[in-house]
């Protein structure tokens, strides 16, 4: 008797658990991916402004702490030819970063001259970017997809910040007064 009432108190609370799950499972699981899947379609044809506004900061945020380094780097640290130069740390810092997260930085050049042959532009939008540079211009941006996800591309002039950049490019001095020798190239997601 004891045990016949066990099994059926069991038998009862497993009954009245599917009776109570069943219905709030059905429900509830159909609509949000629906609106998620519909969300994500949205986001990809075009970002909110607020949100590449969010990109623009973090672009503008890293672009201001890199050159400061950089020169801070060359200001103290770099004396002759023969020292480990910003640039060549700037180029192993974006590849580390680059490498290691969400956002791509490169540093290339926008001389015809450059110490590398890998710091040069590579597609149409560095391309078009330096030229847009080259007429003035502190910075250019567009927003992209990749691999379906909104992404925003943005180069900043690099000037010849200061003398001893021609230590070591020399061909830094016959460029004209206010034109970049360089540029960063970022690319972060839009989130
Ligand atoms: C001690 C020598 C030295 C000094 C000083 C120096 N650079 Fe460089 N720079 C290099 C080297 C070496 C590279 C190539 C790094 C690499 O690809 O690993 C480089 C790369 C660059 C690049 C990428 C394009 C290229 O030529 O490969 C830019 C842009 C650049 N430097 C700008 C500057 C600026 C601006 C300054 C002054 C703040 C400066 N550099 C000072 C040695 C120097």
């Amino acid at each position: 008797m004891k045990r016949a009432t066990l099994l059926s108190f069991a038998a009862a609370l497993l009954f009245g658990m599917v009776v109570i799950a069943a219905p709030q499972i059905t429900p509830l699981a159909a609509a949000p991916v629906q609106d998620d899947v519909q969300e994500a379609k949205k986001e990809r044809k075009k970002p909110g402004k607020k949100a590449v506004e969010r990109s623009r900061k973090t672009v503008a945020m890293l672009d201001n702490i890199f050159k400061q380094t950089i020169v801070l780097v060359t200001d103290k640290y770099v004396h002759s030819d023969d020292d480990f130069a910003a640039g060549s740390a700037a180029v192993l810092l974006f590849k580390n970063i680059s490498e290691s997260g969400d956002n791509t930085i490169r540093l290339i050049d926008a001389t015809g001259d450059p110490y590398e042959p890998d710091n040069v532009a590579k597609d149409a939008f560095e391309k078009n970017g330096l030229k847009k540079l080259k007429q003035g211009e502190q910075s250019v941006d567009a927003v992209v997809n990749i691999d379906g996800k909104p992404h925003l591309r943005a180069l900043t002039a690099v000037p010849v910040v200061m003398q001893k950049c021609v230590m070591c490019h020399a061909h830094y001095k016959d460029v004209p007064a206010g034109e970049p020798i360089g540029a960063i190239s970022y690319t972060v997601p839009i989130e």
